[in-house]
């Protein structure tokens, strides 16, 4: 018989609220959330999180809850501990070195501050390692995802030597050069912990061998790594583009446009995703291909996220002011070149996915990206990606797309050109072709990668 399975993450796959005694499950946001809930729902998998609200902490004191078809334990963590784990360590230097996105010159300031946000990190991983140990059934397969649980394997093999455990990286991961921004004693534990695990997946071998080079180079070992890409869940997608609320909107966005032709991105609103640069690309082709303005609009919608940090805050006035200028350029009365939507509706994403003529993905460097393979599934005019070589998704996508390197501007507007201009048995194969790349591969097929793995190490 297979061996029972237990999940763990920071963000899990039910929030609550409370009203008045009871307690409220639904279904968690996030990409995460998303890709993996409908693997494990209606199973026995028990998914242990962390809670991130005071009804998700009274949830806590319940143990397993079953909502949505969802075994949840949710984890109380003190809020100190917690404010300084996620975003003084996870958020503010593991994620930031995994993307390359620290102005090295001026940060990070790793000082005294820091050890005590480290240090809460570990209580973090601690406090997961007991329930974790506590709950999972004899013999379990635990499927630890992301970095924010990076110390886990060791501490669940102290406590708990009969279980099997697997870490995985949505995320890329950080070359020994970028490793070395930290200090040595905590980058040693770091990678100590993470190779402590019976195996470490990545979605792209680039990212395996940048958590290989890290582990040898400066911590001496030899870790048990495998690649395994997620893969959206096409009846699911599919599922949202045919309902009611997604139909209206579609219509909404054809009386919006016209015969304009449309540029669509949907990201987190998240510095790796290189909104500001992809801007730039655009205002790029309005300068250079004259005939081409007031013929397509660029629609960004955007989800707030991680506001907690002060870069995160500061990047989105950013998007807003860098949109306002380049509209201020160009716009002409019933015309505005960028359309901005910074507010998380799922249903009108899907609804600008199923519309769109270009898709664009950027990103500076993404450890996979879902809306790549999302849209495609979706969309109903054979429209074209241009997509990041930094995207873990590159891999699979690639021949299909229009590959673009993220840093330079002129090659993303060119792009993007070249997008809207391909005919249309062109924009046909290639979108047929997309199609059937995003479909060759589902999250069942990544779930049992992961248990396969289990088994090694
Ligand atoms: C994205 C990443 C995941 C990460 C998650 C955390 O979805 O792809 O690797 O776990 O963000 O986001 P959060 O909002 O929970 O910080």
């Amino acid at each position: 018989m297979a061996a029972p399975v237990v999940l763990v993450s920071n963000r899990g796959p039910l929030s609550f609220r409370e009203d008045g005694d009871e307690l409220i499950a639904t279904r968690g946001g996030g990409g995460l959330v998303s890709g993996l809930a409908p693997l494990v729902a209606g199973t026995d998998t028990v998914w242990i999180a962390a809670a991130l609200s005071d009804a998700d902490r009274q949830a806590a004191s319940r143990g397993v809850i079953e909502a949505d078809g969802i075994r949840a334990r949710t984890l109380a963590i003190d809020s100190t501990v917690m404010t300084q784990a996620y975003d003084g360590v996870c958020n503010s230097m593991l994620w930031f070195l995994y993307h390359g996105l620290h102005d090295l010159s001026r940060r990070p300031v790793i000082d005294k501050g820091f050890r005590v946000a480290w240090e809460a990190y570990r209580r973090y991983n601690r406090a997961f390692a007991d329930v974790v140990a506590d709950e999972s059934p004899d013999g379990a397969v635990v499927l630890v995802q992301d970095y924010h649980l990076a110390l886990l394997g060791p501490l669940l093999r102290e406590k708990r030597p009969d279980l099997a455990t697997v870490h995985f990286s949505h995320t890329p991961f950080a070359p020994p050069h970028l490793m070395r921004v930290l200090p040595h004693d905590l980058a040693t534990e770091l990678l100590v912990g993470m190779a402590g695990h019976n195996a470490c997946g990545f979605h792209s071998d680039r990212w395996a061998r940048d958590f290989r080079n890290s582990c040898e180079e400066i911590a001496g070992i030899t870790p048990t790594t495998f690649v395994a890409p997620l893969a959206p869940d096409a009846d699911d997608i599919r599922g949202v583009a045919s309902s009611d609320r997604c139909q209206a909107e579609t219509e909404a966005i054809d009386t919006d446009l016209g015969d304009r032709r449309l540029i669509v991105r949907v990201d987190r609103i998240e510095l790796s995703k290189n909104l500001l640069r992809g801007f730039r690309a655009y205002d790029t082709m309005l300068q250079d291909r004259p005939d081409l303005r007031e013929t397509v609009v660029f629609r960004a919608l955007g989800y707030p996220s991680r506001e907690g940090l002060p870069e995160y805050l500061a990047y989105r006035a950013e998007i807003e002011s860098l949109a306002a200028v380049i509209n201020h350029r160009w716009a002409t009365p019933g015309w505005n070149p960028i359309e901005l939507d910074l507010v998380d509706d799922f249903p009108k994403s899907v609804a600008h996915l199923r519309r769109y003529d270009v898709l664009m993905v950027n990103p500076i460097r993404d450890g996979l990206n879902l809306v790549a393979m999302e849209g495609p599934l979706v969309n109903e005019r054979d429209g074209a990606v241009v997509l990041s070589r930094e995207a873990g998704v590159h891999d699979a996508l690639n021949g299909a797309v229009h590959s673009v390197n993220p840093f330079d501007i002129e090659d993303q507007a060119l792009a993007l050109a070249a997008a809207l201009d391909m005919d249309a048995a062109t924009r046909a194969s290639r979108a047929a072709e997309l199609r059937r790349r995003a479909e060759a591969r589902n999250p069942s097929d990544w779930l049992s990668d992961q248990l396969a793995a289990s088994q090694e190490g």
